[in-house]
């Protein structure tokens, strides 16, 4: 049996649909590029016959995918299957992702439907995918709930139908790696046509083990690992892809298998999303979390200082990662600069890396920290960055433990200056009801708010990054400052802007079409 193991990831479609998540077109388009370059071997781009907006997002990573194989997720229903096969047209290689549930739990209570009525639908929605695209495969939700004997005959109706890949989910991360490693086991001796597919994993993360389990599946026969960036994913997440990347590349001892991912693309990729989504990565996250490779203890530091391998297992940068962690700001020089754009895949020649240069500077003068995001929109646009409309003048609190707490918040608006106060549930709160007196933005609610300390002590400074979302569109804001509550101010206005010149350039837009 071959030891290459192919990725599918699914961060823009098991990972999107988590509480939060949701990516605008131009987000899964950049997301989508980047795991294409990076080497997964499936992209599942989305559910098209969930929305218009995801059939469109199918179409277009479909459009712009250069080596990846597009995969779109669909019921066992004619309709659903349909909109995969037009979402994923222009790809140049393409994949029908159909899925049913198997559990007698499922069938009874969510398809009101007997285990035979679930076989034939398995075979016609198959067959049907299968007369459309070579490429099929064939999901079994709840797997890992499904008693051994039915789950044998549905994978071989799926097989018997066409399915090239029969994935065996643990849909709701209920799985051990023992119990896991014994059903793929069981699969590849009790079905008779098992040497005609490839079997994939898909593992939730409800118990912490999906990583694990994904590895044992493997060991166990399966050849196919479905993941995502950072783990995201439904309720606790998917298994992440960095974590069995590295594990495979760094225990090739015990777990000698290959994938086709460039390592060093992880921590852009992992950051990409962040920037995208506005939720960081908890600190201790492995291979991608902020102290993944930082050595705190003097006796850790001293022992680094003579070996690195005497703590660390891999190099940061065999994932992308400086010693370092490279931060821009006004004052970064170009080397920096392109140092940095290398690290997140951009390699761009002499006169292309002067303009991103003197585009960067001029953002950098209005923003105390440039993120990736801001990065990359700085290499991607052409037209340079929007114009901050809104910009940060003073603040003035009355915090305490006797409310109601009181901002006095002063912001330039298109260069003139204006100042609101407001009282709230706190100091965040009254700042926030100051900002919409000052810009009413009344659509508009704050789906995400998320502070962190950047460094140590009572005098750290802090990270705030919040999230406005508008009509279903969501924009990310990012603040820096000793004090958290002017961090959140300007996290707010960041935000804001971004908001604004989507805003201003919607009419645009529609009378250039
Ligand atoms: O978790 C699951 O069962 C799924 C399937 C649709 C593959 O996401
Ligand atoms: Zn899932």
């Amino acid at each position: 049996m071959s030891d290459r193991v192919w990725l599918f990831d699914t961060t823009l479609r098991d990972g999107e649909q988590s509480p939060g998540y949701s990516m605008t077109l131009d987000e899964k388009l950049r997301m989508a590029a980047m795991l294409d370059d990076m080497g997964l071997d499936i992209i599942e781009a989305g559910f098209p016959a969930a929305s218009r907006g995801d059939f469109e997002a199918v179409y277009k990573v479909s459009e712009q995918t250069q080596n990846a194989i597009v995969a779109g997720l669909c019921r066992a229903v004619q309709k659903d299957i349909e909109a995969v096969i037009e979402a994923t047209k222009p790809a140049t290689r393409k994949r029908i992702h159909t899925f049913i549930s198997t559990s007698e739990l499922h069938m009874k209570h969510k398809l009101q439907a007997t285990p035979e009525r679930v076989l034939e639908l398995i075979h016609e929605s198959v067959s049907f995918a299968r007369n459309h695209c070579e490429d099929v495969e064939w999901s079994a939700e709840d797997a890992t709930r499904t008693s051994h004997d039915y789950l044998c005959k549905a994978v071989e109706t799926a097989i018997a139908a066409g399915a090239s890949t029969v994935n065996i989910p643990d849909t709701v991360g209920y799985t051990v790696p023992e119990e896991y490693f014994a059903l793929i086991k069981m699969l590849k001796d009790r079905v008779p046509n098992i040497d005609r597919a490839v079997i994939s994993t898909h593992c939730h993360n409800d118990l912490g083990l999906a990583v694990a389990n994904s590895l044992a599946g493997i060991r166990a026969g399966a050849r196919q690992i479905e993941c995502t960036i950072n783990g995201i994913g439904e309720r606790a997440g998917n298994a992440s892809m960095e974590e069995i990347v590295m594990t495979c590349r760094t225990r090739q001892d015990v777990m000698p298998y290959e994938t086709g991912i460039k390592t060093e693309m992880i921590m852009p990729a992992s950051r990409l999303l962040t920037d995208i989504t506005g939720f960081s990565v908890q600190p201790n996250k492995a291979v991608v979390g902020a102290n993944a490779f930082a050595h705190e203890s003097g006796i850790h530091q001293d022992g680094m200082l003579k070996n690195a391998q005497t703590y660390e297992i891999m190099t940061p940068e065999s994932v992308g990662r400086d010693r370092s962690d490279l931060v821009l700001g006004k004052h970064s020089g170009r080397n920096a600069f392109r140092t940095k754009l290398q690290a997140l895949g951009y390699n761009l020649d002499d006169a292309a890396l002067n303009a991103a240069f003197d585009r960067f500077k001029d953002f950098a003068d209005r923003k105390k920290k440039v993120s990736d995001d801001d990065l990359i929109l700085i290499v991607t646009s052409k037209d340079g960055l929007p114009e901050e409309r809104v910009e940060f003048i003073s603040l003035g609190v009355k915090s305490g433990s006797y409310g109601p707490q009181e901002a006095e918040l002063t912001v330039k608006i298109d260069g003139a200056k204006k100042t609101a106060k407001a009282t709230g549930k706190g100091p965040v709160d009254a700042c926030f009801k100051a900002m919409r007196v000052l810009v009413p933005h009344d659509a508009a609610m704050l789906s995400n708010y998320e502070l962190r300390a950047l460094t140590h002590g009572s005098d750290a400074k802090g990270e705030v990054n919040i999230r406005l979302t508008e009509n279903g569109q969501n924009f990310n804001g990012t603040g820096i400052d000793t004090d958290v509550i002017v961090a959140s101010c300007r996290a707010y206005i960041d935000a804001l802007n971004r908001m604004l010149s989507a805003r201003d350039a919607a009419p645009r837009k529609a009378t250039a079409n």
